[in-house]
Formats: C-alpha cells, structure tokens, sequence
C-alpha cells in the first residue's frame, strides 16, 4: 500500500480529502517517474542499463552494430505511422507486437525491443506505455532534450492496420501514410530527420538498401549510420545531408540502390526547403524534434484518456506504506526520496512528521545518492510506530534546501506488504497471496463487511512479447484474525499461464476505485 492519487500539497494549502495511502502521486505515475528519473546510482530502475552507454545493444552481440536507443525510437514509429486520425483508431498502441512478422516491419527492432520491456509491463503500466516511454528516454539520455511523457495509453489485443512505408515505397504513397496518422509533408520530413539522427540501416534486413560490404568481424549485422554521431540525438543527420559531409544523411539518401533512397526522396520534396530551415535553427532542431515526437508518442486510440504529464518529483514518498512489524505492531515505513537541480545539495537530514507527531523524526540521508539529467538524489528510510492510526491523516517532509510538503493519508483499510507476496506453484503457476487489514472504512460486500479485492497480473500471449493482463475480481476474502487494532483478511489466486512482470493487488471503494495498492514481483 503506497501513496495515491494525491496531489502534491504545501502547508499553505488545505488537504484534500484523503483517498488512501500510497503511491504518490498515482501508482503509474510514481512508477513512470521512478524509470525517468532514478537512472543512476542510489535505487536506480534497471531499465536504464540497456541504452547505457547509448551505442549499447541489449538483446545480443556488441559486434551485431546493432544499437537498442535507435532501435526503440523506431519502434515507435512502426506502431505509431498506422494510425488513422479520422476514424479514431491506431497509432501508439503495442499492436506492432502482433505485427511483426509484416515485410514492412522487417528488422530485429520490435521483438528486441517489446522483449525487453516484457518484464517491466504491469496493470499500471502497459507495452504501449513503455513504447512512448522509451522515446523519451533515448533521446533524453543520448544526449536530446526531455520529451513530455504521459501515461495511460492502451494495449490492443490483436493487430492493427498496415501502412509503414519502407525504402522502396513511393513519395506520394509515403505522404498518404504520414497524412493518414495526421502528419502533413513539413512535419513528415522533420519526424523522419528527428529519427534519423540515431542508429543505422543493416545489411540483415534490409540488404536491398545497404550492400554486403558493410558487414565486418565487429559489425556483423552490417550496419551503416544514419550521421556521424550514432548516438547521440544531435542536428548532425541534417546538416551531414545538407554539406555532403561525413554520412550525407546515411543509406535512405545515398543507397548504391536508386529505388531505396526514400530519405532523399521525401527531403527533396520540396527542393529541400524543410531540410534547410532545419538546419538552420543550428540546435533548435532539436526543440522541434520534441514537438513531433511529442505528438507522435501522443497519437492514440480514440477514448484513450492520456494522463497528466509525469515531472520529475522535488519530494516523493517511495514506498510508504502502513504494515505490520514482526512484533505485529502498526507501523509507517518507506522512503523519502529530495531531488535537487542545480548545485545545491540535498541536506544529510530532513524531518518527518505526522498528523500523530508534530515533532517528528529526524531522517538521516542513505550514503549512496542517484544521479540524473535532472539533477541528483537522496533517499531517506523510515519506519515509525503508529500508536493511534485513527489520527493518522497526514505526515509532512521539511529540510534545509527544498519546499515542505504536506501527503494526506487513510489508515482505514491497506493492503498488507509484509503479508502480500508470489510463489511459483510450478513453471505455468503462480500463487499470489494476501492481506488486507482493515479498520471498518471501505467495506461494502456482505453489507460492508468484507474488503473487495483486484488482482491483476501480466501474462504471455500468442503472437505478440507485449503481455496481456489476467485480471481476477472481487477475489475471496476469508477472516484471519486481528492486528493491532485491525481485521485481517487473507486470500489468494492462482495465476495460470507465464506471470512476466510486478502483479498489482489493490483494495477498491463502494465505486470501485483503487484505495491502496501493493504491487509484487
Ligand atoms: C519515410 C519514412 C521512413 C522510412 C522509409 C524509414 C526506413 C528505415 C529503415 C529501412 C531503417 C533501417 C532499420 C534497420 O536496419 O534495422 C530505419 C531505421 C531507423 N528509423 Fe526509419 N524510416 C522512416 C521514418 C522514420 C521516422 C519518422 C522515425 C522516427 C521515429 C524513424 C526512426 C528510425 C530509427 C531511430 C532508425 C535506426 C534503427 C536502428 O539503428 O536499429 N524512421 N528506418
Ligand atoms: C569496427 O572496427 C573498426 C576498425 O577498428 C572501427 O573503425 C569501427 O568503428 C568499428 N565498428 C563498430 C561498429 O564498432
Ligand atoms: C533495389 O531495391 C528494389 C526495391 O526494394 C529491389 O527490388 C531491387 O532488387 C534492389 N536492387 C538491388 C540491386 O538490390
Ligand atoms: C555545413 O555547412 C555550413 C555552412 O558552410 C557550416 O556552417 C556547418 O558547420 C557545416 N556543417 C557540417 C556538419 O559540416
Ligand atoms: C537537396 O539537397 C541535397 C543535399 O545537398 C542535394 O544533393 C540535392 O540535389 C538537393 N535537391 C534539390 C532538389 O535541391
Ligand atoms: C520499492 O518497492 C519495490 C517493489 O517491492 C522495490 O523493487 C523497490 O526497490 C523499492 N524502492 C525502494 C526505494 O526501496
Ligand atoms: C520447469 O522448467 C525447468 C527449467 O526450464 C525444467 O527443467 C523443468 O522440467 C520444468 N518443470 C516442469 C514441471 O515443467
Ligand atoms: C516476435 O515474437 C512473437 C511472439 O513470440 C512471434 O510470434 C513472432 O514470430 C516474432 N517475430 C519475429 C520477427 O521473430
């Protein structure tokens, strides 16, 4: 049971109503930012490691000349381009899952790249997301600026439409692809130069576009870059095409095969006049880069409702959750985590106090701080008692160096940490247990007696490595006793397939709305 859905409050402002504790300030977002920001050094996500450095390839040999940042970034332009605006459907969607074993898809990119954000996918966060996630994080550590990144974008079940234009497809079939996903000739141009700047094209898959003689002892796959600089997102692709210097814009320009020149054919368009005010806004290019992307990785389903955007967080609550300690005493546990821009430090220690204790504990800083292009990380732990979880309707964080913040929170009802976990039943199994404690709020089957409880968990599925999730309802509860004050109810389900990633367990109101959530791996 983490912080939720509470916005980020000062002391000045008054708190709102309490929706439960937490993760802050929603699970996804708080799962989003994590992956965003906490990229290096104290608990920093492992999803980084695979662009790190950005010329790493993470789904095989260094000497494939194979590079994972490029490969995401195109990704998300398969998924993307099929979209068709008028009527609503398409665009970043995961159904490049289901689609690639199309000639249009060729290429290593999509299995690569969903395989790897094949255990990362939960019920909070879908492949989809993780396609629009991963925009954003090569650009934004391959040395591009920071994409606005939201949340909430769907998976589809099955494949969607075709229409990804490949070397040998025609201009006006390619501007009638790029027209149908809302994007008109300037723009076309300028998303393809954006795209451009990172990797190669290869000999394996696409040998009508580059030639044999590519492929070498360190570069197996035979791939030729797009500029000089293979990654890192930098104007270099336009202004190399413009001079005829080093890459002149790669293989899609000067392919020793005429039909495969798609790049020089939709850049000469219109007599390169798009390329040439590229080029000249010098590293302003690259704030257009974020608009188009922007714009892309926003492209959705009709319903689709996209979340706020995700900002990295000054204060967060990581973790924070009430539990049971061993000696079964209540108690408030977790993280604080400060992220400073700029030279200023965050402090060794900073206070915590609640609703209970307006004097508060003092939180002394771990030694290991994270690094970030945002800035730097510090993460202070906690675990306090609490003695009347009744009055335990807020806790506030205040130090030297940043701005204090108030979190509401309910003690009324949690899902239980320390008693919530996963067990491999056999290789296609899992069990997943929990408890609920529950002091009386929140209640509503069996006129409100027994908590209503959603298990939902990421499983394999045919035709595609983006996982589908199994969701289980209104899951059986059974009495277990009490604890500190609390009912505790246990239950369990057993999961039938491959589980892959984190299986979310959460506590829903009489609206059905999430309350707390636990999530297991
Ligand atoms: C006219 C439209 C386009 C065509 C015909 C085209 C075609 C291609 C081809 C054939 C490759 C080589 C893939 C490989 O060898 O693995 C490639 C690579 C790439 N494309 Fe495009 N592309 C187009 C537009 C775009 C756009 C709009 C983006 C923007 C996101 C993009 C991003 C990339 C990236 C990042 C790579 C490098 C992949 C890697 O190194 O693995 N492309 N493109
Ligand atoms: C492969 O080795 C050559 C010669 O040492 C070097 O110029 C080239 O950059 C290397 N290519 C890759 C993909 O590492
Ligand atoms: C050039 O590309 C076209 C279209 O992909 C293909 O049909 C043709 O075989 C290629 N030519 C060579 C010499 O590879
Ligand atoms: C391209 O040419 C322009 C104008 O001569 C020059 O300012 C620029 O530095 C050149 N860029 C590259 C990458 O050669
Ligand atoms: C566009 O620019 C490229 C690179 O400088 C050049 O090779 C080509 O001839 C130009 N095309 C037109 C129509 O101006
Ligand atoms: C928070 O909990 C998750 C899931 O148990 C764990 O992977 C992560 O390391 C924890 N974060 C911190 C800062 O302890
Ligand atoms: C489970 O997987 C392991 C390793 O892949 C295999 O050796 C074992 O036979 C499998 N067990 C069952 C019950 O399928
Ligand atoms: C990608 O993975 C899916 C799911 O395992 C599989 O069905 C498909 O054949 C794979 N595609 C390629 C190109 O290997």
């Amino acid at each position: 049971m983490y912080l939720s859905k509470l916005p980020v409050l000062t002391l000045l402002h008054v708190l709102a109503p309490a929706s439960s504790t937490y993760f802050y300030p929603t699970v996804q977002a708080s799962l989003l930012e994590h992956i965003l920001v906490d990229t290096s050094g104290a608990h920093a996500s492992s999803f980084i490691g695979a662009i790190t450095p950005c010329t790493n390839y993470v789904s095989g040999a260094q000497t494939f000349g194979r590079e994972t940042a490029a490969q995401w970034l195109r990704v998300s332009f398969h998924d993307f381009i099929t979209a068709d605006i008028a009527s609503g459907t398409g665009g970043i969607d995961a159904s490049i899952g289901f689609e690639t074993l199309r000639d249009e898809n060729s290429g290593s990119a999509m299995n690569d790249s969903l395989g790897f954000f094949r255990p990362y996918v939960s019920s909070k966060i879908g492949t989809a997301d993780f396609i629009a996630l991963s925009v954003v994080m090569s650009v934004g550590n391959c040395g591009g600026p920071q994409i606005p990144l939201r949340g909430g974008r769907v998976d589809a079940t099955g494949p969607g439409a075709s229409g990804v234009p490949a070397p040998e497809t025609s201009l006006e079939e390619t501007l009638e692809f790029f027209s149908g996903a809302g994007f008109n000739k300037v723009d076309s141009i300028g998303l393809t130069a954006c795209g451009h700047t990172l990797g190669s094209v290869h000999h394996g898959g696409f040998p009508t576009v580059v030639g044999p003689e590519a492929v070498t002892p360190n570069n197996t796959a035979g791939g030729i870059h797009f500029d000089s600089t293979v990654a890192i997102f930098d104007p270099l692709v336009v202004h190399e095409y413009l001079n005829g210097t080093g890459n002149q814009g790669g293989p899609l320009v000067n392919s020793f095969n005429v039909s495969s020149r798609s790049d020089l054919r939709l850049y000469e368009s219109d007599n390169n006049a798009t390329m040439i005010k590229l080029g000249n806004q010098g590293e302003g290019f690259l704030n257009t880069c974020v608009t188009l992307f922007q714009r892309m990785i926003e492209t959705v389903p009709k319903g689709v409702v996209l979340s706020d955007v995700v900002k990295p967080i000054p204060v967060k609550p990581i973790n924070a959750t009430l539990d049971f300690d061993s000696g079964g005493n209540l108690i408030f546990t977790g993280y604080i985590r400060i992220l400073t821009t700029g030279i200023s430090a965050a402090p060794q220690s900073i206070l915590l106090t609640t609703s209970l204790d307006q004097k508060g504990v003092v939180l002394n800083s771990e030694s290991e701080i994270g690094s970030n292009v945002f800035g730097s990380t510090k993460f202070y732990p906690f675990s306090t008692k609490v003695s009347n979880p009744g009055s335990f309707t807020s806790f506030a964080v205040s130090g030297r160096g940043f701005s204090s913040k108030t979190f509401s929170v309910q003690s009324n009802i949690f899902v239980v940490p320390s008693l919530t976990s996963v067990t491999a039943t056999d290789n296609t199994t899992a069990t997943v247990s929990f408890s609920i404690a529950s002091k009386g709020g929140y209640l509503r089957r069996d006129n409100g007696k027994v908590p209503t409880v959603r298990v939902e968990a990421p499983v394999g599925q045919m035709g595609t490595l983006g996982p589908a999730i199994a969701k289980f309802e209104d899951v059986a509860v059974t009495s277990a006793g009490q604890k500190a004050g609390y009912a505790i109810w246990e239950g369990s389900v057993a999961v039938e397939g491959w589980t892959l990633g984190p299986i979310s367990v959460s506590v829903l109101d009489g609206k059905g709305n999430e309350v707390d959530v636990v999530m297991v791996d």
